[in-house]
């Protein structure tokens, strides 16, 4: 493509970003013509609004939290059996889809490539990658059917991934699984100005797995979807080994109680946990996730001392597919986390900082849950469904997340 090279500089300009092109013609042809990509391509107009949001930071006060109300999987009683039937009958038609967000790396883990391709340590040394799969093929088996997996990667890790499964032969699972790529947003310094990377282009980084939706329907993976017949699409991380991505009982639970979402929560673990919680904003269902809730909110129990906001959100999603195509037409809001950067300074030196020195922007999927009439939320165990790898050592790390898979599938 064509780009006026005088008109993107105006517009730099009129956005105080003129610096973008200080180093353009350092670049060779091919990235020249990259870089006027993403200049063309950038919304001026957000990344301002973003930056000023950064300096007013994040408040309640405009919305009502409410506590959600939950049903808890093994209190069902006789209703269980009764919501499995309903499932197993939707799941054993070809109705459910998995989807896999993996567009982050492994960074935190100390780990190079793409965050699925990670091995937590187990004896057969299988990737997170694999252990979903593996997962999923069994439950194909089960049902008999092939339930279709859909894996989310970003521009950054997207190429890495795809070879990975190849040279891995997609673990046997080829013609079930298809990748679409996450958007991106350019990262900014505490002045608002967009960061130049040590390669010379704009430093863009993943635009938080809030965009899965729209991600969905514009890489045309909703119409493949409806193509094969899919009406339920469920949607978790890469970071779960035990993510249990075909569930019966919530399945039947969202089928019998019409609604067009449903969520999975297990208990917090004690009320400052890294986890998000389910509840309602504005009498619709959300997400309070860690960095914004209160102390005073975090610690509230009821009469029986529960946590009123107990609730994780585990990042275990089921939603029909009518819910994903409102939600994928929805603009989100975007959160901001102040990271560190590696960028070029406006003598063309490369800085490593060590401390904190740009705005990353992200949107979260829950954020888009008020599109949905109503939830239903499913208490779930943690040791069956939830371990998590997130960190290198201590909580939510390979260690703990091996044990749990151990002995979840009984392995020494
Ligand atoms: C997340 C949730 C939190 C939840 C917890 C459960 C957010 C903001 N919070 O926290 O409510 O309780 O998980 O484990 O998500 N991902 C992408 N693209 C992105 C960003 C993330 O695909 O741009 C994927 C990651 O690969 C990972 C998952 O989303 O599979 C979770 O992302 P992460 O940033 O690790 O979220 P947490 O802060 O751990």
């Amino acid at each position: 493509m064509e780009y006026n090279i005088e008109e993107i500089r105006h517009k730099l300009k009129k956005y105080g970003q003129e610096h973008l092109l200080n180093f353009y013609d350092l670049l060779d042809e091919k990235m020249q013509e990259k870089l006027l990509e993403q200049l063309n391509r950038i919304d001026y107009e957000l990344i301002n609004s973003l930056y000023e949001k950064t300096k007013k930071g994040f408040n309640h006060e405009e919305s009502k939290i409410e506590p959600i109300d939950f049903i808890d999987k093994y209190k069902l009683n006789e209703e269980y059996k009764y919501y499995e039937e309903i499932g197993k009958k939707a799941i054993k038609e070809g109705k459910l889809a998995a989807v896999t967000m993996a567009g982050g790396q492994g960074t935190r883990l100390g780990h190079s490539g793409p965050k699925g391709t990670y091995d937590i340590g187990l004896d057969c040394h299988k990737s997170l990658f694999e252990l979903l799969c593996d997962y999923l093929k069994e439950e194909s088996k089960k049902y008999d059917v092939q339930i279709p997996w859909f894996i989310m990667t970003s521009r950054e890790n997207n190429a890495e991934t795809i070879d990975f499964f190849k040279k891995n032969k997609y673990f046997g699972y080829e013609k079930n699984i298809h990748f679409f790529i996450q958007g991106e947003l350019p990262m900014i310094d505490t002045e608002g100005k967009i960061l130049i990377g040590e390669d010379g282009l704009v430093k863009e980084a993943a635009d938080g797995h809030g965009g899965v939706y729209e991600s969905l329907l514009k890489s045309g993976m909703v119409d493949k979807m409806k193509e094969l017949g899919i009406e339920w699409v469920f949607i978790g991380g890469v970071d779960n080994c035990l993510v249990k991505m075909v569930d019966p009982i919530l399945m039947g639970i969202a089928i019998d109680k019409n609604v067009t979402a449903a969520g999975k929560s297990v208990v917090k673990a004690n009320p400052h946990e890294k986890v998000g919680a389910f509840c309602k904003k504005n009498g619709r269902p959300s997400v309070i996730e860690y960095s914004e809730i209160t102390d005073e909110m975090a610690e509230a129990t009821d009469e029986n001392g529960n946590l009123l906001y107990g609730e994780s959100h585990i990042l275990c999603n089921l939603f029909n597919i009518s819910a994903i195509e409102r939600m994928g037409k929805e603009p989100l809001p975007y959160h901001s986390a102040f990271k560190k950067a590696t960028y070029l300074d406006k003598n063309g030196k490369v800085v490593v900082p060590d401390t904190p020195n740009a705005y990353k922007f992200e949107a979260f999927l829950f954020d888009a849950f008020g599109e949905v009439d109503d939830m239903a939320i499913l208490r779930v165990k943690r040791e069956e469904e939830f371990a998590p790898v997130k960190n290198a050592t201590g909580v939510d790390s390979p260690e703990t997340a091996r044990k749990l898979y151990k002995n979840f599938y009984k392995l020494n």
